[in-house]
């Protein structure tokens, strides 16, 4: 399910209206002259040769093009994610904004090494746009794929939050005198978003494959994978790696996550517990428990988080 041709073309000729589960992209960035390869200061005779660029002035077009055909193919409730660096972001953006998909979040992707600049600011994020093709509230999102609502970093705070949030800090690999794309996405970023918005066999879709990265983390985390490469040398090369990846070899890396103790989360509440909540709350106060603490413990007890808890004390206990 890997074709060497160009994703538009392609698209229209193999794939299915409604048909993929997941659509991860990391398209050309129409970056003119482009110095992908001294940006990542590398030894460029490890760099498969014949990567296609598309030119800004054919940018805009491109993206309708192609996002089309994505939105096409994605089933309802499917999750879309876009990779893209600033300079032409407004394009995509431009292209999203015409087709029925609906933005669920922008993500900032930080990543380390960014290109040195003397004279201005050292650029080092990129873009990931993250769609949904509605009905939106019955897409695939694994919350606790990373970790149980209950889990704590060492200074309290919850990791499940913070591994959530839009701003991902996350590195490049360096591969050094490996042979490789001239821009590849780290596993790690595929991993995150292949787990929180994929479920194991779901058909997970590259238009542009270069490495086949995502095709590659996709089947070694059991899930299937299809796409697109116009390069032939990229694609001639990476087709006999991705035969090395057995389906679902990436699950054994994973941490396994704590069973989720917040049981309750999301239940309606009944009045009776409320009232134990808040009766419970306030004889741990009075014994001295400082708040935070009191709600860490009610939590464990009531299976319920720690922001419900809050609410129930701040408005029911603390307000009156
Ligand atoms: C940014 S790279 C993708 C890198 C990939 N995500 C990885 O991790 O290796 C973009 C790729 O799209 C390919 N490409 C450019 N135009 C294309 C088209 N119309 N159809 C399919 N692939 C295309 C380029 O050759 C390049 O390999």
């Amino acid at each position: 399910m890997f074709y060497n041709e160009d994703c538009i073309s392609g698209a229209k000729s193999y794939l299915t209206d409604n048909s993929i589960d997941l659509i991860i992209c990391d398209p050309p960035y129409g970056i003119e002259g482009d110095k992908l390869d001294k940006h990542y200061n590398r030894d460029a005779s490890n760099v498969i040769n014949g990567y296609v660029e598309v030119p800004e002035s054919k940018y805009s077009d491109f993206s309708k093009k192609w996002i089309n055909e994505a939105a096409r193919v994605l089933r309802p409730s499917g999750s879309f994610y876009i990779v893209s660096g600033y300079s032409n972001l407004r394009h995509i953006l431009n292209a999203l904004a015409e087709s029925d998909l609906q933005e669920k979040n922008h993500i900032i992707w930080k990543y380390n090494f960014g290109v040195y600049t003397s004279k201005k600011y050292i650029s080092s994020h990129y873009h990931i746009l993250y769609y949904v093709k509605p009905p939106c509230n019955q897409a695939t999102f694994n919350t606790n794929a990373f970790f149980a609502d209950s889990e704590k970093s060492e200074n309290g705070g919850s990791l499940n939050y913070l591994d959530r949030e839009d701003v991902w800090i996350i590195n490049r690999e360096y591969k050094p005198g490996q042979v490789k794309n001239k821009n590849e996405l780290p596993k790690s970023l595929l991993t995150k978003m292949i787990l929180y918005s994929s479920n194991p066999n779901d058909l997970v879709c590259d238009f542009f494959l270069g490495g086949f990265s995502t095709a590659k983390v996709a089947v070694g985390l059991g899930r299937q994978a299809c796409g697109f490469e116009i390069n032939k040398n990229a694609f001639d090369y990476q087709i006999s790696e991705m035969e090395k990846i057995k389906t679902g070899e990436y699950m054994a890396d994973l941490r396994e996550v704590p069973v989720n103790k917040l049981i309750n989360k999301g239940k309606p509440l009944l009045n009776s517990e409320i009232s134990q909540i808040k009766g419970d709350f306030i004889l741990l106060t009075k014994k001295g428990v400082t708040k935070k603490s009191a709600l860490d413990r009610l939590s464990s007890k009531y299976g319920r988080g720690y922001w419900s808890l809050l609410k129930i004390v701040d408005n029911n206990v603390i307000a009156k």
